[in-house]
């Protein structure tokens, strides 16, 4: 079995204690710190800008995987690689040239993610897979925590380890969105190596995030 990396999406946090909570879940074992970006016009919430994303960075060593949820996405990549992100993640739709936005991260010398939503069809992948660094697959539409793992997403995540295994590239599967400890499991069964949990690893307060992570993992 694969190794899988567990990536707490501090949207379940309390806001209020961020810098804390991000080092607490970065003791309990978390690999990547998960930062959801929402613009309340790409999906319908707002969170967190890079203004914050750069307050949290001294808390933590730990990678930080940014899910951008924005459109249109280059006007604000720079600001995110200067915050602190390691890894950027951004959505096909989120604006007209897909390799034009991989190259953009990696120039600015930061590991490049896609994001694919619920409906959006793998083949998005088929002339980029060997530039990116990251294929994120949501098992909830994007906007909230705390909601249910979309089933249909299974054979996406299938044909994915598939592809990636194939090209012999380290290319990170992640899968965001309703993963518990019944979900994880079948999402890793499927060739996820990369869980996103928010409502999982934040349940119970600080004493139990060791606990939730290594159940997830
Ligand atoms: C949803 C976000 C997710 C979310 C996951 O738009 O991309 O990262 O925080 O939350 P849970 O784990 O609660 O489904
Ligand atoms: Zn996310």
């Amino acid at each position: 079995m694969r190794p899988v990396k567990i990536a707490p999406s501090i949207l379940s946090a309390d806001f209020a204690r961020l810098g804390e909570e991000v080092r607490a879940v970065d003791a309990a074992g978390a690999d990547y710190i998960h930062i959801d970006v929402m613009d309340g016009h790409f999906v319908p919430n707002l969170t967190i800008g890079p203004a914050v994303v750069k307050a949290l960075r001294p808390h933590t060593a730990k990678p930080f995987d940014v899910h951008l949820m924005i459109a249109p996405v280059d006007p604000y990549v720079a600001a995110f690689a200067d915050a602190g992100a390691d890894i950027i993640t951004f959505h096909p739709e989120a604006g007209p040239h897909v390799h034009r936005t991989i190259q953009l991260i990696k120039s600015l010398g930061k590991k490049a993610g896609i994001s694919l939503n619920p409906a959006t069809p793998l083949e998005v992948v088929d002339y980029i897979l060997e530039d990116i660094d990251l294929v994120l697959v949501m098992t909830v539409n994007p906007g909230f925590g705390g909601q249910s793992f979309i089933q249909s997403q299974l054979p996406k995540i299938r044909e994915l380890r598939r592809r990636i295994d194939a090209l012999g590239k380290p290319i990170d599967l992640e899968v965001d969105g309703g993963i518990n400890a019944e979900t994880a499991r079948i999402a890793i069964e499927a060739g996820a190596d990369v869980l996103v949990a928010g409502t999982a690893t934040f349940t119970g307060g600080p004493q139990h995030y060791a606990e939730n992570i290594s159940k997830l993992r």
